[in-house]
């Protein structure tokens, strides 16, 4: 959601900010624009309404000249998208340009105020009334800019990640955050900035994340210098970046997405490198064992999350329950914020996402802290700001998820707290030896049968364009498959625009069985597992009124194959484990009914990779 890049250095600005832009636009936006403190000092905002290329087209005869610059791609709260509402604003003298990632709630009174003292508005957002203010304590005060912003920020409710520059000042970007993110890349006398690492890759691996409330002013030829907004110096620890420029490749794949799915195996055997012993005899997850008294001891676990990753967090829910035999509630973190949820000081809040930026998540997480809970984290973006609020916590460690449509992180979170399952359950002395022997073993196995599983793409990629037609799906699975219903119901609607639903298979006779007729595809989970004989029954049910039935079976199941219109075979697994597999089909399915559509599927229509506000 939105996307911040910034500049200063002895390079040429523009087209460093251009590609860190493009860089950003997986996280969607709806318009992008640059300003740019030219060489003759003055001051250039150009910005326009689509796509950066877009932009890169209105700009291509104007003079994007300068060493130093601010680059954004909107993702609009306040105002419409168009030329207007999008950053960089201007303040009223035109001598500030900012930029902002977030919402300044109470931009409404502010703007009145503003307007009471003679300030005019061109947009209708909540940012422009922002740089209005600044320049206004600004002049008033006769500050410098650095302590306008800091008394501004003051004043301002709400989250922002900020970059400003000044007309005449080539040398320097003043940038904050709160509840944002922002990263700062430091070169060799240069300094980069955006919101996450990706554009500040391919020219240095040294960062900084600010924390909230902190002020970073960017000088040329200076150290840099980090100011809390009450003006207390801070220092950071200068980090350094694991990923690699070959990540945010799409490695001769068509789309991300197709890339992130085919990645699953091999993504999941290294994230479990290090956390199965080599024998395949024990699991270790460190941030668990450092812990061991706290989840020993737990009453209950709550675990929070948002979209994919509270699907994933359904899965953990069984997980735990079944091998560490503690309550697991599992909670959308933006309604457990609100509701004044009953957190007690030995329950354990587990909180799951890729981007680690989710605002509902990381409020959530304020709110179990305040409450005296331990907070684990389950984070794929390292050094995003949800590891960095939380007690202790895992990394899914799947490298950079680009696509929209989350599929790698899911499967990574999945496998995570299948090892927080069998970790606790062991520590606990929940498990039998034999049973969690079994268990390791097969965890160790799923990156191979995943490989497996993948090779149903030929078959899936055949069938899907019979589907285009629908204009909506049913996905029904029981036990541990039920959240595998959401998720690829979830999949097919982000990037298909089907509307699809997810439901425990029985429960479709209590509505959603109103829906079915020859018309509409019933996706079925159906592994060989647990519920099996009640599956059979909930098809029958689907063809008695002529639904057509897409299976997703075990290997060699003929009696479901029969039942079936189409079905995917995936291989043979214990039951907890069938997620991990049946996961994948349903991703392939979503992404070749989607192509086939002519859709955007790394970008799909109003949707951000990040959500960074509520
Ligand atoms: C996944 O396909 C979605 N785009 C979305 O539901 C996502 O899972 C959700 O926004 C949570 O994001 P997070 O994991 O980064 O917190
Ligand atoms: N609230 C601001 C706007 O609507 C910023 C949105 C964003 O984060 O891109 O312009």
């Amino acid at each position: 959601m939105c996307g911040i890049v910034g500049y200063l250095g002895n390079k040429e600005a523009y087209p460093i900010l251009i590609k860190g832009l493009h860089r950003l636009e997986y996280r969607g936006y709806d318009s992008a624009g640059v300003a740019l403190v030219n060489a003759d000092n003055s001051l250039k905002v150009y910005k326009a309404k689509g796509k950066v290329a877009d932009l890169e087209n209105y700009a291509q005869d104007k003079d994007c000249s300068g060493t130093i610059g601010i680059a954004h791609t909107r993702w609009a709260t306040h105002g419409e998208p168009n030329d207007i509402n999008a950053h960089p604003h201007y303040s009223q003298s035109a001598t500030l340009a900012l930029i902002h990632n977030g919402i300044i709630e109470n931009y409404a009174v502010i703007k009145e105020d503003l307007k009471k003292r003679g300030f005019s508005f061109q947009s209708d957002t909540d940012t422009e009334v922002l740089v209005q203010l600044i320049e206004y304590i600004k002049t008033t005060n006769k500050l410098s800019l650095e302590k306008a912003v800091q008394l501004a920020l003051k004043q301002a409710i709400g989250a922002y990640a900020i970059a400003v520059i000044e007309k005449g000042n080539p040398n320097q970007i003043i940038a904050a955050r709160k509840s944002s993110p922002l990263v700062i890349g430091v070169g060799d006398d240069e300094f980069f900035l955006a919101s996450d690492a990706t554009p500040i890759i391919e020219y240095t691996n040294k960062v900084i994340y600010l924390d909230d409330e902190e002020v970073a002013i960017i000088r040329r030829g200076e150290e840099l210098s980090i100011k809390t907004i009450s003006d207390v110096e801070v220092t950071h620890e200068v980090k350094e970046l694991e990923m690699s420029l070959s990540e945010l490749e799409k490695g001769g794949f068509e789309h991300f997405m197709l890339k992130e799915i085919y990645e699953q195996p091999k993504r999941l055997k290294e994230a479990l490198r290090g956390r199965i012993n080599i024998d395949e005899t024990e699991v270790n997850l460190a941030g668990i064992r450092e812990h061991k008294d706290k989840f020993i001891n737990a009453k209950r676990i709550l675990i929070v999350a948002c979209g994919t990753s509270w699907h994933a967090g359904l899965i953990g829910e069984y997980l735990i329950e079944e091998f560490a035999r503690i309550p697991v509630e599992v909670e959308y973190a933006s309604e457990f914020r609100y509701r004044n949820p009953i957190i007690n000081k030995d329950d354990i809040v587990i909180a799951i996402s890729q981007s680690g930026e989710t605002a509902d998540t990381l409020a959530a997480i304020e709110l179990a802290k305040e409450a005296g809970a331990f907070v684990y984290g389950i984070c794929n973006v390292v050094g995003a700001s949800i590891p960095r609020n939380t007690d202790s916590g895992s990394y899914t460690h799947v490298g950079p998820e680009i696509g929209v449509a989350s599929t790698k992180a899911f499967t990574a979170q999945v496998t995570v707290l299948s090892l927080i399952a069998l970790t606790i359950g062991k520590l606990k002395g929940e498990l039998t030896d034999e049973n969690y022997l079994k268990l390791v073993k097969e965890l160790a196995s799923i990156p191979n049968k995943m490989e497996r599983t993948l090779k149903t793409n030929q078959q899936i990629l055949n069938f899907a364009p019979i589907f285009t037609y629908a204009r909506n799906f049913i996905y029904l699975g029981r036990g541990y498959n039920f959240p595998v219903a959401l998720e690829g119901a979830l999949k097919l609607k982000e990037i298909s625009y089907i509307h699809a639903e997810g439901y425990p298979a029985a429960e479709m006779k209590h509505g959603p069985i109103a829906l079915i007729d020859a018309e509409m595809p019933v996706v079925v989970i159906a592994p060989n597992k647990g519920m099996y004989e009640k599956t059979i029954s909930n098809i029958q049910e689907v063809k008695a009124r002529k639904g057509r039935v897409i299976s997703i079976i075990t290997e060699g199941d003929e009696t479901m194959k029969e039942l079936s219109d189409f079905s995917i075979e995936i291989p043979e697994t214990e039951e907890c484990f069938v997620p991990l597999l049946a996961s994948i089909p349903l991703q392939l399915m979503a992404y070749h009914i989607a192509v086939v559509k002519g859709c955007n599927v790394d970008q799909p229509r109003n949707l951000a990779k990040s959500v960074t506000v509520e």
